[in-house]
């Protein structure tokens, strides 16, 4: 293999205060697609994915938790782990930003940046979104200070932070963009970011001194480094760049970072511009893909439609899964996830087409055969169809991979294999099995399927290894035809003849869509409630069963013996009910006489110094005394309260 040849591709590093959805199993699957290709073209390759630990967003979420950040890290990167081998993931690497290998190489990023004279300590005045952990200015925010990325609340900010020159590099970056048009992709993505940038940049307030999940700056550790300047960093520390000895430094300049076209700036500015200032070369190629939505709607857990990737690889296998994924949206649009479009997609392409012309031409030699691969002796025209039609795909996948158009680059595959499937139509075996005298003829038609079969199994494997390698099983492929580059997958006729085919099954039987909507639907019920008691969510039912009233207090007196203790009639539309309560520290018991209040009238009585308390009164406490939820004097007793 030559050093040159190299290819280097990465994956976002993943967020860990949550579990993986589709989106996340999206990226790391085109990543991997594009990585077997490259390697069974003959390419050294380097595939990165990994996990992004730090920042205050992973410190809320593990404090909700009740765990530290790193056993909240710890937890989700496993699950992680965990996805990429069930979904067949050959990444080359994992890097965990709370690894010292990456510690040490943002601290020589920095180091770099400081010896150009690009970072200083200033002042930060302005919001913050946590959930997207980026800073905004007052005229970016939505109305509401709303952050305009995802619409969530900002917090406003007030404090020391080092800043990075960003603001230097703005001609840099646009000229950059401008003399490479494959800098930023897709196409639209690029005058988006090219209109961002004309507007100004700022410089960039790399540090937080108001949480400390992170890394620290080495010469103040009050302040810890600005969670995307620690992630964008992890291109380099997995390739070990700053450490003279490490082998991989060969890989970089990346050749295509992918990402989700809502990380899209971080990658295409603020990385740029840290590289410029760092005197690093700039990655070839960032290429921003769409969002998922679930039928119709975004994602999100509250919503409690987020797809678990995990459970879609048990109910439809993991080669289907990363089939649809990469078949049914262009990379770089939107598309929208339906287990509808999933099953239809296996019935119509992997289980019809596919399936189906592997089935019939494994029986025919089995049935005409004996089950041995038959030579090809005698030739006719026709077969160029199929050999011309190989040709075309290789050479259309390799065009369409390379800018990663995966959908249609499979719908180049899927050309061969209707012309295969025309092939047989016309060819008929079926009819000159009758014959005796075509027998040879017959077994040249088989061949040529067969190994068309062979070079089509080629071809999938990227996006479908497991499938590819039992495709080649069945038909008696010698594994060890070696591609070693991208001309090797348009040869024909290197299947060995004179082979016994083994036991086969169908590799894609047909979905009853009617029973899989069935079980699906009945699991998702299931998983939603699992889903809401992993977040101490419940369901409006669940509130529903709460009664909560809006009551007259009738009388109020203290309980005797008890410094606490009030006892209170309270009419809920039930005539006076007594009530027990622990606010007589604050509220003197005429306080609260004729008070609408708010009460919970569905409670078990329970007894409190010997008296039976019927209910529960609503209140908030600020630790120092109680306030008692009051409703206006009109509302009528009873009224229950939603
Ligand atoms: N940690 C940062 C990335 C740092 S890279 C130096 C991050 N993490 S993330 O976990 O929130 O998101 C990772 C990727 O998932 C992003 O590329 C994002 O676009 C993608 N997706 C999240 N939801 C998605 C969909 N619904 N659909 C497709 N991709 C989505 O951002």
């Amino acid at each position: 293999m030559s050093d040159n040849k190299t290819f280097y591709v990465t994956t976002p590093i993943y967020y860990v205060n949550d579990k993986p959805h589709i989106g996340h199993a999206y990226t790391t699957v085109a990543a991997d697609v594009i990585s077997r290709y490259k390697r069974m073209c003959g390419y050294d390759v380097f595939f990165l994915t990994g996990t992004d630990e730090h920042g205050q967003k992973m410190e809320l979420s593990a404090q909700k938790q009740g765990l530290k950040p790193i056993e909240l890290a710890d937890k989700n990167n496993e699950r992680f782990r965990a996805l990429w081998k069930e979904l067949n993931i050959s990444n080359d690497d994992f890097i965990r930003t709370t690894q010292s290998r990456h510690k040490e190489a943002v601290w020589e990023m920095i180091r770099k940046m400081q010896s150009n004279g690009d970072i200083y300590l200033g002042e930060y005045e302005g919001w913050y979104c946590t959930p997207c952990e980026a800073y905004w200015t007052e005229t970016q925010l939505l109305e509401g200070n709303l952050c305009p990325d995802c619409g969530r609340e900002t917090a406003k900010l007030k404090e020391s932070s080092y800043f990075f020159k960003m603001s230097k590099y703005e001609d840099a970056i646009l000229e950059h963009i401008n003399n490479n048009p494959d800098f930023i992709r897709p196409e639209s993505r690029r005058n988006e970011i090219i209109s961002f940038i004309k507007e100004g940049l700022r410089d960039l307030s790399i540090s937080r001194i108001n949480f400390s999940w992170g890394i620290p700056m080495e010469e103040n550790e009050k302040h810890v480094i600005y969670v995307w300047v620690d992630a964008l960093t992890n291109y380099l520390s997995a390739l070990g760049y700053f450490n003279e000895e490490s082998h991989r430094k060969k890989y970089w300049p990346a050749d295509f970072h992918l990402v989700g076209k809502d990380i899209l700036r971080f990658h295409t500015v603020y990385w740029p511009a840290m590289l410029f200032s760092a005197g690093i070369p700039l990655p070839k190629s960032v290429f921003a893909h769409g969002w998922w939505t679930v039928d119709g709607q975004k994602m999100s857990k509250s919503m409690g439609n987020a797809i678990d990737p995990f459970w879609l690889v048990e109910i439809f296998g993991r080669d289907a899964f990363r089939y649809f994924l990469m078949r049914e949206v262009p990379f770089g649009l939107d598309g929208d996830f339906s287990f509808k479009a999933l099953i239809h997609r296996i019935n119509g392409d992997l289980a019809n087409d596919l399936g189906n012309l592997v089935s019939r031409s494994i029986g025919m030699v089995k049935k005409y055969f004996d089950g041995i691969v038959p030579a090809y002796t005698d030739k006719e025209s026709i077969d160029e169809n199929v050999h011309n039609a190989i040709a075309k795909s290789a050479n259309d996948v390799d065009n369409h991979l390379s800018k990663l158009a995966y959908n249609k680059a499979l719908l180049s595959i899927w050309e061969s294999i209707s012309v295969m499937n025309r092939y047989i139509d016309e060819a008929k075996p079926w009819v000159l099995a009758k014959d005796e005298s075509k027998r040879g003829r017959l077994g040249s038609v088989l061949y040529t399927v067969l190994d068309g079969l062979r070079a089509v199994s080629h071809l999938v494997y990227p996006f479908m290894p497991e499938t590819a390698l039992e495709i080649r099983r069945q038909i008696g492929s010698d594994d060890k035809i070696n591609l070693t580059c991208q001309e090797d997958l348009s040869k024909v006729c290197l299947l060995k003849s004179g082979e016994k085919l083994p036991e086969s099954t169908s590799i894609f039987p047909r979905l009853d869509e009617k029973e899989m909507l069935e079980k699906i639907y009945g699991k998702k019920e299931e998983k939603k409630e699992e889903l809401m008691q992993e977040d101490n969510l419940i369901d409006f039912s669940t509130f529903e069963q709460v009664e909560i009233k809006a009551g007259k207090v009738l009388e109020v007196e203290q309980v005797k013996k008890s410094e606490k203790l009030l006892k209170l009639l309270v009419d809920v539309g039930d005539g006076g009910r007594t009530i027990v309560s622990g606010i007589a520290k604050s509220y003197h018991p005429d306080d609260l006489k004729g008070k609408v209040i708010a009460v919970v009238t569905n409670l078990k009585p329970a007894k409190l110094m010997g008296i039976e308390s019927c209910g529960m009164i609503l209140a908030a406490s600020n630790g120092e005394r109680h306030f008692v939820l009051e409703l206006p004097e009109s509302i009528t007793a009873g009224t229950k309260i939603k």
